[in-house]
């Protein structure tokens, strides 16, 4: 297919959210002329901070709102030459908890409601499903799923994004949308919320606290650069093809297990390997490898740049620099969803 022209104005679901900002800053740094509306309903997990010298724009608006809320979503999409829609929950330790349903009605219902207002509304836009390599579920050594592969999610969020993934690509089949899917690896990077392992470690590490690794250790996840993850994202808007899925992925080699990592944490933040407390029974249902075959993103031209240890480094530097950042969130709301997971305070 031919390059999409540049967008005028692009809507953004979950730009609040850690690699939904991401992918605004990005986009700001690319286009200053871009309209660029941020729809986000401020969950726990989203933060307008995460939106630094963007949100004073004229060219850039949030809407506190729902993608659940059909005429929030209608008053939106009919202007936007790109819909992107990250907006979702997202931990996996939160939806294996009792009343979990806020993963089925906001992954599933809510990305209906706005593929349903861009059939109506805005048909000729482009619209790109964010998705996750957990719906191939549990990958066995050495198999890399590409991207007609099986789906098979183990946990109630994987599911839910696995719907939503099939949401998506029946609107590409059955009306026509210029839909797209990525299904993206373990993002990791600034802003990211410290529920999530890398985040999670190096604060723990950075303040001498216990770092709960769960189930031994010898997880696998492919470990990407949330910049490269937008900057493949940007690519797939650019170039993909309509109906078509896209695996975004590291693959790292070697492939590092999550007490490898933890390990180059302690390295970077100098704290004592005794810090590690092995937990079990906090991941019911644990995955233990995730990768996907990446040619189909790599032919379209992306590459990966950072490589995971320099990559830790410079994550460990930003949370060691932007301490007022994840310290509002660790002294908020999270202590409850801490103490109630892990059975211990969150500081
Ligand atoms: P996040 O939890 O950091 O952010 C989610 C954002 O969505 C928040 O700003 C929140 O306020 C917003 N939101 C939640 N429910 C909403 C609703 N009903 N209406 C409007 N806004 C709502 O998530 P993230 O880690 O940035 O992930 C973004 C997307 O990327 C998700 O779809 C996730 O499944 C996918 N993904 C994440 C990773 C990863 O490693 N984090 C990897 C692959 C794919
Ligand atoms: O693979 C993409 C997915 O990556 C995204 O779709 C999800 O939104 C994102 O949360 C992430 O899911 P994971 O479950 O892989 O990420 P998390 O950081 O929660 O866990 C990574 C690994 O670390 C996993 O094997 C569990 C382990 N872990 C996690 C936490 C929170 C621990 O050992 N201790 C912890 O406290």
């Amino acid at each position: 297919m031919e390059k999409s022209l540049a967008p005028r104005s692009v809507l953004v679901t979950g730009g609040c959210g850690f690699i939904g900002s991401c992918f605004i800053r990005m986009l700001r740094d690319r286009d200053p002329e871009v309209e660029i509306v941020n729809l986000d309903l401020l969950t726990y997990a989203g933060n307008p901070e995460n939106l630094p010298g963007i949100t004073d724009s004229p060219r850039y608006r949030w809407v506190r709102g729902d993608v659940r809320h059909e005429e929030t979503v209608e008053s939106l999409v009919g202007s936007a030459d790109w819909v992107v829609h990250f907006a979702a929950e997202s931990h996996v330790d939160r939806s294996t908890a009792a009343k979990a349903g806020a993963f089925v009605d906001t992954n599933v219902y809510g990305t209906f409601v706005l593929l349903d207002a861009v059939r109506r509304l805005r048909p000729e836009c482009r619209y790109l499903q964010i998705g996750t390599d957990e719906v191939y579920g549990d990958v066995a050594f050495p198999q890399m799923p590409d991207e007609g592969w099986m789906l098979d999610p183990s946990s109630p969020y994987s599911a839910s994004k696995a719907g939503a993934d099939h949401i998506a690509l029946a609107f590409a089949r059955t009306h026509g949308v210029d839909v797209m899917v990525s299904r993206c690896t373990n993002n990791y990077g600034a802003y990211q919320y410290p529920e999530k392992m890398i985040p999670l470690f190096i604060t723990n590490a950075l303040d001498s606290l216990p770092i709960p690794l769960y189930d031994g250790g010898g997880q696998i996840r492919d470990w990407l650069r949330v910049e490269d993850h937008c900057e493949a994202l940007l690519l797939i808007l650019e170039e993909g093809r309509p109906g078509e899925i896209y695996n975004v992925g590291a693959n790292q080699e070697p492939e590092r297990t999550n007490l490898e990592v933890t390990e180059m944490i302690l390295e970077c933040t100098g704290a004592s390997a005794s810090l590690i407390e092995h937990r079990h029974g906090l991941r019911p249902g644990h995955d233990q490898r995730y990768a996907v075959a990446t040619e189909k993103i790599r032919a379209l031209g992306w590459t990966p740049r950072a490589d995971i240890q320099e990559g830790i480094a410079s994550t460990v530097r930003w949370y060691a620099e932007n301490r007022g950042w994840w310290e509002a969130i660790k002294s908020g709301a999270y202590r409850e969803f801490y103490e109630a997971h892990y059975g211990r305070p969150a500081s």
